[in-house]
């Protein structure tokens, strides 16, 4: 059997387009690789990390040519209370797929929403694209518009905008924005960039409030808009390529900031990461670092 490499270069990496057009995972493609078990124009590749152009390379895995590589797909749904966010549901309840139409059906949902929770989710078949939007390390903002029991007083705020320690950890500070009151509740708007399990229920129950209902309504780039309850739709160009561009962020670096306490002479300093206000999607910038294809 004649073994050869192919020149690395700018292309994909093998083992990932193997893995991207579903003929197994990717640790798996490495395996048939090692075995010799895939051919690129007809020469066999073992050597990991090999690019290629899937849709110039004529690739084979045991004999078979692999499917072309589905193009990128991009909705958003408007999740009503009520669905659970997956696509099947052991305990057999409402799922998002039930909103989607069939050919939406390859698409995973990008991060959850709890079960009584409404709003914004991303849907996607880009597996890189939902890595960054659910990593740490981009910062992606989420919006959640918020009822709570009683009003938020400035105290309670300024914990929130400050970060505060829940069971899991302290979280990373927050925007919050007074929306309205309704009688003894209220409306507010909270932006965190953390995703943990009912993180915003949790946050304002450690500053002693009752989450009544939660809608998220921007996921990053994206806006729910005027999206109807229970309704999906394709993502814009536009957006897409700002979801897209994620994978284009530098990585944020940790500096040393003093964050500084209420009373005079108690300042502390911490590693904290600088926090980015706004999603810039399109916008590129300097130093450009790609997500490591894990
Ligand atoms: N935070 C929560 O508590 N619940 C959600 O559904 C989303 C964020």
């Amino acid at each position: 059997m004649g073994m050869t490499s192919l020149q690395p270069s700018t292309e994909i990496r093998l083992q990932k387009v193997i893995a991207q057009s579903g003929v197994t995972s990717r640790r798996q493609a490495e395996l048939l690789m090692k075995q010799g078990r895939v051919t690129v124009n007809g020469k066999t590749v073992t050597i990991m990390g090999t690019c290629v152009d899937p849709k110039r390379d004529h690739i084979k895995v045991d004999g078979r040519h692999l499917k072309p590589q589905a193009p990128d797909v991009f909705m958003m749904v408007n999740k009503p209370a009520g669905y659970v966010s997956t696509m099947k549901d052991p305990q057999d309840r409402s799922t998002i797929a039930d909103l989607l139409d069939k050919k939406s059906v390859r698409t995973f949902p990008v991060g959850r929403l709890d079960y009584d929770s409404e709003g914004l989710l991303l849907l996607t078949n880009n597996g890189d694209v939902a890595q960054a939007c659910l990593h740490p390390r981009f910062h992606v903002e989420k919006t959640y518009l918020v009822k709570i029991k009683g009003h938020l007083l400035e105290d309670a705020i300024q914990k929130l905008e400050q970060g505060l320690t829940l069971e899991d950890g302290p979280t990373a500070p927050a925007r919050v924005r007074k929306v309205r009151k309704v009688a003894i509740n209220s409306w507010i708007e909270l932006t965190i960039h953390e995703g943990r399990n009912h993180q915003v229920k949790r946050m304002l129950q450690a500053v002693g409030h009752l989450v009544l209902k939660l809608k998220r309504t921007k996921f990053g780039p994206l806006n729910l808009g005027n999206l109807p309850l229970g309704n999906s739709r394709h993502l814009t160009d536009r957006e897409a390529n700002a979801l897209r561009a994620l994978l284009h962020e530098p990585s944020e670096p940790l500096v040393e900031s003093p964050v500084i306490n209420k009373k005079p002479g108690w300042a502390k300093s911490t590693k904290k990461r600088i926090v980015k206000h706004s999603s810039r999607p399109n916008q590129q910038r300097g130093s450009q670092k790609r997500l490591r294809r894990s």
